[in-house]
């Protein structure tokens, strides 16, 4: 490995000694990074040692189980051929998604907006003897060249937490024509539904679809991002992806969740999530 990529990697594994700085667009205090950017590091800093226990057991997993409901990978086919891909998961967090894809045989790069949400990464790659670049950094502007990538992959990551409009034309930049995007995110019918609370979706259509994009809530600091499926499909087309399928994923009877904005009964009548497989045609 030779120049930036080499530079970039060598940055990436010393997060913990402020490396990342030295990185384009990511630097903690950096006055251009947009704002829901800065709110949303310092949220998720916070809210890092609450999801540390879900990183362990997804480290731990036998078999990757996806979104709140945990899925199996047998049924939703997601990480399906990735054996000696390159593959960028925006948003990583505590990037069990990248263990399971290196243990495939992947070559994995996990970005992550979170410096907190990166030191469990690292702790559960010493942990786990799998090594991989971490980077801190806006999966917005990813510090890696054009066509790097022959996939990018994100689990609740960049998909809700960062502008569509820029981290979607951002992976397709990343990727090599022919190269594959998934996401998982929440239903946009349950968005709809879900109360500026931290309270269940409910069944009634709370919020407008017309107009739909930036979603903050009374409860936090936090920014969110969803788009209706209509606009998802054109913004999609306009950044060069043609969309392969959209999963939306049912419950299973006599499924549990942590997680208290939406409930199994709910989730069981409606998809509360969703999986977009899109593909680089040009
Ligand atoms: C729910 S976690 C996703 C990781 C994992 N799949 C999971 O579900 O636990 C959301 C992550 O997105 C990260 N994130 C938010 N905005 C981001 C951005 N603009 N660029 C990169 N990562 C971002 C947060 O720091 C957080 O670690």
């Amino acid at each position: 490995m030779t120049g930036r990529r080499a530079e970039i990697q060598a940055c990436a594994i010393e997060i913990d000694a402020g490396c990342s700085d030295r990185l384009p667009g990511v630097k903690t205090d950096d006055p251009e990074l947009p704002d829901h950017v800065v709110r949303n590091r310092a949220v998720w800093d916070g809210w890092a040692p609450e999801w540390v226990a879900a990183g362990e057991r997804n480290w731990a997993a036998a078999e990757p189980g996806w979104g709140v409901w945990g899925i199996p990978e047998s049924q939703l086919r997601i990480l399906t051929d990735v054996d000696g891909l390159d593959v960028i998961e925006l948003g990583c967090g505590t990037a069990y998604v990248s263990a399971w894809l290196a243990r495939l045989g992947a070559r994995p790069v996990g970005i992550d907006n979170s410096p907190k949400q990166l030191e469990t990464a690292r702790r559960l790659q010493v942990e786990h003897g799998l090594d991989f670049p971490l980077l801190l950094g806006n999966a917005e502007s990813v510090p890696y060249p054009d066509a790097s990538f022959d996939m990018a992959i994100s689990e609740y990551g960049a998909a809700i937490w960062a502008d569509p409009y820029l981290w979607l034309p951002e992976a397709a930049r990343l990727l090599r024509p022919g190269g594959r995007l998934v996401f998982l995110i929440n239903g946009y019918l349950q968005i709809l539904c879900a109360p500026d609370s931290e309270d269940a979706a409910t069944d009634r259509l709370l919020h407008d679809q017309f107009g739909s994009y930036r979603f903050e809530w009374s409860s936090d600091e936090s920014v969110e991002f969803h788009l209706a499926h209509g606009e998802m499909i054109r913004l999609l087309h306009r950044a060069g992806f043609e969309v392969e399928d959209l999963i939306e994923i049912q419950a299973p009877e006599g499924a549990t969740t942590r997680h208290a904005y939406v409930s199994p009964q709910w989730a069981r009548r409606w998809p509360s999530e969703e999986i977009w497989k899109a593909r680089k045609t040009r």
